[in-house]
């Protein structure tokens, strides 16, 4: 007889209504495939893959409610209905007053950062994250690393990762002076550390310091929903508020945010600007007009912002999320249940596969989690994304590959698309590929772009 369950199972809050078939090819098939993709999962066409990790962003299925609101799109050039619908939402549940659409998040990125950062000012950071510390430096910034020390270090099983190491942080004001710190760039759910969360407890501290020296706080909100079920899992004195609750103590520290709607709010495509300044409100709203579009409707349809309000609002709801990462962390304790080496605590939107020690014969200047995440594909089908020493790019000053402490491949998992099924058949690829690592030989570049390179960079096999 099978054993006794020892703890009650959770279940998606939803069933399925429409699907869409996904298919399987040969080894031989891939192999072509990931030779005439660079050996950049980003470069491989979407119908040949088979489960696809590569990223949360903008790939979440999207309820009905959400749909049969893509029926009501306003789409007038000016004043339509669902960008005020938007704003209600925004205003409802983070609490930001004044709202400026963009088509995503990286556009507001670009937005915030011209308005706010003078060239040689330094922005202080809860870990970078790609585009965000891109538009930092083209604004003439320094982006400045201000995360504990456990963030870096794949095995340590601190609670909130994310949070802000305020000596640092203080430091680094110290030493330049606060006149020369627009802002601090404080991220929920940390991406490039694993999913990690930051606690309120560190908040507070933080938003003491930014009050002491005058210095504002932009919050990455990416995936604040997502952070707030850690929090409401793991700090004391949090166990009986809601997830809106929460979300909302979170945006209250801060002074405004920049969101990439694809993840958290269940959407295809969207993003925003969000701020309580009304002069920063005004320089931004004047801005998107040249990059975006009308500032009430930034990059986005009428119906695409009605698909982001209704999206937000289910992004809060306790079973969603709890299912959402439930199903991250059934992944995650499959995989390290046969010892393979990933980020821990496990993470809220994907399994990171920790390079390094996955891949101990590749220099990293050879690229390991490029190269684990290119051999999952060719042994599975399964697409992953690399986020390591290709993501981290060069140091402007010195042009060398930043060679970040964290090498990893990231199985992210879109939202309400995939089965425990799906789930089981890629912690198995996994492990077939863990037990033929040894005869895994590393890459190095054939083209290598400018910007964000780990997008359209391509490889050969080292030989
Ligand atoms: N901030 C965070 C934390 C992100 O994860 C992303 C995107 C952005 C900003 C930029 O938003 O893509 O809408 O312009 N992350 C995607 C990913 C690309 O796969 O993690 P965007």
């Amino acid at each position: 007889m099978a054993e006794r369950p020892t703890k009650k199972s959770w279940a998606e809050p939803f069933k399925i209504k429409v699907v869409e078939p996904i298919k399987m090819t040969t080894r031989d098939y891939r192999l072509k495939c990931i030779e005439e993709a660079g050996y950049n999962t980003f470069l491989l066409k979407s119908e040949d893959v088979y489960i696809d990790l590569l990223t949360d962003s903008g790939t979440s299925a999207m309820s009905d409610h959400q749909w049969a609101g893509m029926m009501l799109g306003d789409e007038a050039y000016a004043g339509s209905r669902n960008f005020y619908h938007l704003e209600d939402v925004i205003r409802k549940y983070y609490g930001y007053k004044w709202i400026v659409p963009t088509h995503q998040g990286r556009a507001a990125e670009h937005i915030i950062s011209q308005i706010l950062i003078k060239d040689g000012d330094y922005i202080p950071g809860n870990m970078y994250f790609t585009t965000t510390r891109l538009h930092q430096e083209l604004a003439g910034g320094n982006f400045v690393d201000v995360i504990i020390d456990e963030a870096h270090d794949p095995t340590n099983e601190h609670p909130f990762k994310a949070d802000i190491d305020l000596q640092k942080l203080e430091d680094l004001i110290k030493k330049v002076g606060a006149e020369k710190v627009p802002y601090i760039s404080m991220a929920t759910a940390v991406n490039m550390a694993g999913g990690q969360p930051i606690s309120l407890g560190n908040l507070k501290e933080v938003r003491e310091m930014s009050h002491k020296y005058g210095i504002p706080i932009i919050h990455d909100a990416t995936r604040v929903a997502e952070n707030a079920y850690l929090i409401k899992e793991r700090e004391p004195g949090y166990q009986d508020k809601t997830i809106a609750e929460i979300i909302r103590e979170i945006c209250d520290l801060t002074d405004g945010c920049t969101m990439s709607a694809k993840k958290d709010c269940l959407v295809n495509i969207g993003g925003f600007l969000a701020v309580n300044d009304e002069e920063l409100y005004k320089k931004a709203q004047n801005m998107v007009v040249v990059y975006e579009g009308l500032h009430t409707y930034g990059g986005m349809a009428g119906r695409d912002m009605e698909a982001v309000a209704r999206g937000l609002e289910e992004s809060v709801e306790y079973e969603h999320i709890k299912a959402r990462i439930g199903q991250v962390q059934y992944l995650g304790e499959k995989v390290l249940g046969w010892d393979i080496p990933i980020i821990v605590p496990i993470g809220t939107h994907g399994v990171f596969l920790d390079a390094r020690r996955f891949l101990p014969h590749i220099d990293q200047d050879e690229f390991p989690a490029q190269t684990l995440a290119a051999q999952i594909f060719v042994e599975s089908g399964v697409r992953s994304m690399e986020r390591g020493n290709v993501s981290a790019g060069r140091d402007p000053r010195t042009g060398k590959n930043r060679r970040p402490a964290l090498e990893l491949v990231r199985l992210t998992v879109p939202r309400r698309v995939y089965t425990q099924a799906h789930m089981d058949v890629t912690a198995e690829a996994i492990l077939e590929v863990f037990d033929n690592r040894d005869k895994v030989k590393g890459l190095k570049f054939t083209y290598e772009p400018e910007y964000l390179r780990f997008f359209q960079a391509r490889f050969e096999p080292i030989t």
